[in-house]
C-alpha cells in the first residue's frame, strides 16, 4: 500500500485526474491511498493567510513556511514518510526509471508550488526530492503532482487490470511502444498489416520488436543512446 498525500491550494485541480480510471481502480483495491490537503486550511488568523509578499521586492506572492511546515509536522507525526517531494521546474526530471523507484516506495508527500513559489526553507529544510515534469512552466504544481502520481500508481502490481500491460509501456524498456490496432481489419482501404492477422506468434512478436526499434530509431533516437533527453 503506497499512501500520498498532496498539499495544494487549489486541490480542486487534482481531484478530477486521481478520481478515475486506473487510479481510481487501484485506490478501490486499497493498493494506493492519495489524501488531498488544502494548505488554506491550515492558513494564519481569520483570514487564513497562505501566502505573504517576498522579502527582497520581488514581484508575486510567496507561500508561506507555517501552513506547509505544520501539515508536514502533523502528517510525521502519524507516520513516516520516505519522501518529501517538491513540484518544481527546478528539479530532477520525471522519467520510466524515476516512477518505478517510487513505485516502490511507501508513504510520500508531494507539495505543489503556486503562486511566485514557496518560500525557500521548506526546500532547505523538509523537501527530499525535487521533480519538474519538462522544461516549461505551468501555473502551479498540481498537474505536474496529478501526473507524477499516475505514473506512479499505474506501476502498482494489480493496479492495471493486464499485469504485463505495464511493462510494455513504451520507455519501460527503453523503447517506444509498437503500434496498435483493432477491428476493423479494413477501414475504408486503411488496412491493418498483415503479420497481426497471421495468427502465428512468432512472426507477430518479431514484427512487434522490429516496429518498437524503427520507431524509437527514427522518432526518440536519444532513448536508444540512454539519454534523458527531455
Ligand atoms: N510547476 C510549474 N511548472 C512545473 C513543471 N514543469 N514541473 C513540475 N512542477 C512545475
Amino acid at each position: 500500500m503506497i499512501r500520498i498525500d498532496i498539499l495544494s491550494v487549489v486541490p480542486e485541480l487534482l481531484e478530477s485526474p486521481l478520481s478515475h480510471s486506473i487510479v481510481k481502480r487501484a485506490k478501490d483495491k486499497g493498493l494506493t491511498q492519495i489524501v488531498l490537503h488544502n494548505i488554506r486550511d491550515y492558513g494564519k488568523g481569520n483570514y487564513k493567510q497562505v501566502d505573504d509578499y517576498p522579502f527582497g521586492g520581488e514581484a508575486g506572492m510567496v507561500l508561506m513556511i507555517e501552513p506547509i511546515f505544520n501539515i508536514i509536522s502533523k502528517l510525521k507525526s502519524e507516520r513516516e514518510y520516505d519522501e518529501i517531494i517538491f513540484m518544481t521546474p527546478d528539479g530532477e526530471l520525471l522519467d520510466q526509471p524515476m516512477a518505478n523507484r517510487l513505485s516502490c516506495k511507501g508513504n510520500i508527500i508531494i507539495i505543489c508550488g503556486h503562486y511566485k513559489g514557496i518560500d525557500h526553507r521548506i526546500r532547505e529544510h523538509l523537501v527530499t526530492m525535487e521533480i519538474s515534469i519538462g522544461n516549461y512552466v505551468l501555473s502551479g504544481g498540481e498537474i505536474p503532482a496529478a501526473a507524477l502520481v499516475d505514473s506512479i500508481i499505474r506501476l502498482i502490481p494489480g493496479a492495471i487490470g493486464d499485469e504485463t500491460s505495464a511493462l510494455s509501456d513504451s520507455f519501460q524498456d527503453e523503447l517506444l511502444s509498437p503500434p496498435v490496432y483493432t477491428r476493423p481489419a479494413d477501414f475504408n482501404g486503411w488496412k491493418v498489416p498483415s503479420v497481426l492477422l497471421s495468427g502465428n506468434p512468432k512472426s507477430i512478436d518479431a514484427w512487434k520488436e522490429e516496429q518498437s526499434l524503427e520507431r524509437t530509431k527514427k522518432l526518440r533516437p536519444s532513448l536508444l543512446k540512454g539519454e534523458n533527453e527531455n
